[in-house]
């Protein structure tokens, strides 16, 4: 697949079909997150592959609690209809965590620990677009608590889990999402 048309046609995907996904294309997406930059290539990331149903309804509870506690911190009327039942369904999540010690020169910096966000975020966005162009859809999901999650997953107190990739078969087409005009959000120094 051409890579400006998965850009271009990956969406959030928010419902999936029990379908399995075999070991060969989950390992394809890791090894496609594996491929991103990173500061000094210190390739921060692990990944926790969860395809235990059991798993992924400890998860599920966790999202709803937070999607409840954010409803009533927000006020935010849309999370009243948001549903986080996708955590169910996808038959693979894949937990993405980073490791703040391996973040590059940043650590020295006032701004602190972001090189290894910033590279285990480029790790989420190349495991979508493969994804997308194995025939799977996928959500970048954060509505968690990260001590919950690492509890959850035996995730290292040390380590911190950024994301949660959803993956699986789209169970409908996806609606697209708009985008501001590249021209809005440029400034040419020329
Ligand atoms: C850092 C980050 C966190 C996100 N967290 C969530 C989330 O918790 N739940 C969710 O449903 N979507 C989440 N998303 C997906 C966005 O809502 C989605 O990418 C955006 O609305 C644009 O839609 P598209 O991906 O279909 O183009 C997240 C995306 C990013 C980059």
């Amino acid at each position: 697949m051409d890579l400006f048309a998965a850009m271009r046609e990956r969406r959030s995907c928010r419902a999936y079909l029990p379908d399995p996904v075999g070991d060969d294309v989950i390992e394809k997406v890791l090894e496609a997150a594996t491929w991103a930059p990173s500061p000094l290539n210190m390739q921060p990331w692990e990944f926790f592959v969860v395809t235990d149903a059991a798993v992924r309804e400890r998860i599920f509870d966790e999202a709803e609690r937070c999607r409840l506690w954010a409803l009533e911190k927000s006020g935010w009327k849309w999370l009243d209809s948001y549903r986080v039942d996708f955590l169910k369904q996808a038959p693979v999540i894949v937990a993405v965590v980073g490791d703040p010690g391996k973040t590059g020169v940043d650590m020295f910096m006032e701004e602190g620990n972001m090189g290894y966000q910033a590279a285990c975020a480029a790790a989420v966005q190349n495991m979508h677009l493969a994804a997308h162009s194995l025939g799977l859809g996928s959500l970048w999901f954060t509505l968690f608590d990260k001590k919950a999650l690492r509890g959850i997953l035996g995730i290292d107190g040390a380590k911190v889990p950024l994301a949660l990739v959803c993956l699986g078969k789209p169970a409908s087409d996806i609606r697209e999402i708009p985008r501001k005009a590249v021209k809005d959000k440029t400034t040419y120094l020329r």
